[in-house]
């Protein structure tokens, strides 16, 4: 974790306070391998391991014996994610999916050279190093840590140096207002358990962008042919819930938000929208 990207990062556990870094590291070195950040107002902290920043929100972090639908959805998906980390890059057809997934992101992400990007929900990085090689630098978050464990492993192994990674939720995103160029989020949106939990990610992608910055986010489509052959609403296997969206929904879900240029659903497994955050 580069003590740049330490500036960036906030509580998300409500207050959105700026943090202070506790490390037995010399101060005089660029990036903290372990360390504690402890939030100024609230004084709740939040490990640093392998460089990776955890910061899960207090829900998230605690035993699963929360009743809350959101929080159950999110703790057994990110119980599922871990144990699935592993075969996440084998599965064929998502790699067959990204021959053409990949560049028709890039296309509408429009990355430029000098750009702060956020990459939200990363897993084990299928993207993140097309991402990567592409700005000046790129904080890659994710709640399943296992996931985040391999996507630094993939990272590292491509001598990628300029990319961070963050374990958070993001619909409590540990990160300051308008501070990117460039925010992506791909396959994410459907694995968000409630119609309110997804405004509020939506509305924390848009919160960290910079004002007119460029949002490019893609979720599970109910066209035609996924409606012949797979549910609505339901969970994948080890209980990851998904729910598939129509375009209208798609549509009114962003625009709350940010300004959806166009969405394309050639595709038909997914929708990917090209947005702007509004300018004020
Ligand atoms: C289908 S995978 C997509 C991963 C990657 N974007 C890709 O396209 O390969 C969905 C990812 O979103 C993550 N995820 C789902 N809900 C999340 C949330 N609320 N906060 C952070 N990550 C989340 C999961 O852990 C998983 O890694
Ligand atoms: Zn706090």
């Amino acid at each position: 974790m580069k003590i740049e990207t330490l500036r960036i990062l906030r509580c998300p556990d409500g207050c959105k306070d700026e943090l202070t870094l506790h490390s037995t590291q010399n101060e005089e070195q660029a990036e903290v391998q372990t360390g504690l950040l402890e939030c100024s107002r609230c004084g709740n902290r939040y490990p640093i391991e392998h460089g990776i920043a955890r910061m899960l929100p207090l829900s998230l972090r605690t035993q699963p014996a929360n009743s809350d639908v959101e929080v159950q959805c999110k703790q057994s998906e990110m119980q599922a994610r871990d144990d699935q980390a592993g075969h996440y890059d084998r599965i064929w057809w998502l790699n067959l999916f990204s021959r053409i997934e990949i560049p028709a992101t890039l296309a509408m992400l429009q990355i430029q050279r000098d750009d702060q990007v956020l990459e939200a929900g990363c897993g084990t990085g299928r993207m993140t190093p097309d991402f990567a090689s592409r700005c000046r630098r790129l904080i890659a978050a994710d709640y399943s840590w296992q996931s985040l464990l391999r996507c630094r492993r993939k990272v590292l192994e491509k001598n990628i140096r300029n990319v961070d990674l963050i374990q958070a939720d993001i619909c409590h995103l540990p990160l300051a207002a308008n501070s990117f160029h460039r925010v992506v989020s791909c396959q994410v949106l459907e694995h968000i358990p409630t119609p309110e939990s997804r405004d509020r990610a939506v509305s924390e992608l848009a919160r960290v962008s910079t004002a007119g910055g460029r949002i490019v986010l893609s979720a599970y489509q109910y066209s035609i042919w996924m409606r012949l052959f797979n549910h609505r609403e339901g969970q994948h296997d080890g209980g990851i819930y998904f729910y598939r969206f129509t375009r209208k929904e798609f549509q009114r879900l962003l625009s709350a938000k940010m300004r959806v240029k166009r969405i394309t659903g050639a595709l038909q497994y997914h929708f990917l929208a090209q947005c702007a955050a509004f300018e004020e």
